[in-house]
């Protein structure tokens, strides 16, 4: 299939500036160039253009930006939708994580029940209420599964986007107590880095590869480069130790490519004013390489 790339300057989510960087340092990583070379054909749509934070008001603290962040991934979803219609795979840069809203606002309408693969050291399962920071990239999975504030639950008019038994989040090891209690009440099944250690990455994407494609007609993949270690993605704003591998991020990639499960994908919250010489952006870059087919031999 042929790819869409889409960046998503988004900075508003989170509290510190240069997330907004993130497509760029991918871009600069030569993402396109290693897809072409995969045998794709690929077009860069440009990045959606979002308001920097200097020039606006924060809003409600606990519900920062919301204004801003709706209009913006009302804007991403169109985008990314209208990619799906022309029969493209629409491949998303961050960009801070509450971006995530958009995209599968964007994608989901296309498919009658959507798997969603979480890739985070995070749950991103905060509402207003529950959240600690007020920063909406900690709700985006909850807005998704039709839970928080209404208007970027209903964001393009429809709600929820994805269903729980069909959401999997992997590599988790930092999760506020509301997020706990939603997980609970929703039966999110969630491999956390206990899970990783235990089971091996093999088993767990052999696990979570089933779940999302159960009665599923389209798998969207989100992935927070948080979720790696900072030691190999250290270019992020909420670093979080004890995460997945590189080694082990390649793996669940190539599982995923393998199993030909996945419709979208999004890499987010690369920071490289916050990164060594953009090797995080570099690894999301050779990250895309697995998920696109790449192989040793
Ligand atoms: N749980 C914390 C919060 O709600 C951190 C969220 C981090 N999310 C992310 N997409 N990096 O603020
Ligand atoms: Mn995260
Ligand atoms: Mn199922
Ligand atoms: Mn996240």
């Amino acid at each position: 299939k042929p790819i869409s790339i889409i960046g998503m300057p988004m900075d508003l989510g989170q509290g510190r500036r240069g997330v907004d960087m993130g497509p760029s340092a991918i871009r600069y990583a030569s993402a396109q160039s290693l897809l072409e070379g995969l045998g794709y054909e690929v077009e860069d749509i440009g990045d959606i253009s979002v308001p920097s934070p200097e020039s606006i008001q924060i809003g409600n603290p606990k519900l920062k930006y919301l204004t801003e962040i709706k209009d913006v991934c009302e804007k991403l979803s169109e985008t990314v939708s209208s990619v799906v219609e022309r029969k493209r795979f629409p491949l998303v840069f961050g960009g801070d994580h509450s971006m995530a809203i958009g995209t599968i606002a964007g994608v989901a309408k296309h498919y009658n029940n959507m798997g969603l693969i979480w890739f985070d050291a995070h749950g991103d399962l905060n509402t207003g209420k529950t959240s600690p920071s007020g920063n909406i990239h900690g709700m985006s999975l909850a807005i998704s599964l039709g839970i928080g504030d209404p208007d970027l639950v209903n964001i393009s008019g429809y709600a929820p986007k994805v269903r729980p038994e069909n959401t999997v989040i992997i590599g988790a090891r930092e999760l506020d107590p509301g997020e706990k209690e939603l997980i609970a009440q929703l039966g999110i099944k969630v491999f956390t880095m206990h899970e990783i250690d235990r089971l091996g990455m093999a088993r767990v994407m052999d696990e979570a590869i089933g779940i999302v494609s159960h009665d599923t007609d389209g798998v969207h993949l989100s992935l927070d480069l948080d979720g790696l270690d900072p030691k190999d993605a250290p270019g992020v704003g909420t670093p979080v130790p004890g995460g997945i591998t590189y080694r082990e991020s390649h793996l669940a990639m190539e599982m995923l490519a393998e199993a030909g499960i996945l419709t979208s994908a999004e890499f987010v919250e690369v920071n490289p004013i916050l990164d060594r010489e953009n090797q995080t952006a570099k690894v999301a870059v050779a990250l895309m390489g697995s998920v696109f087919g790449q192989k040793v031999l």
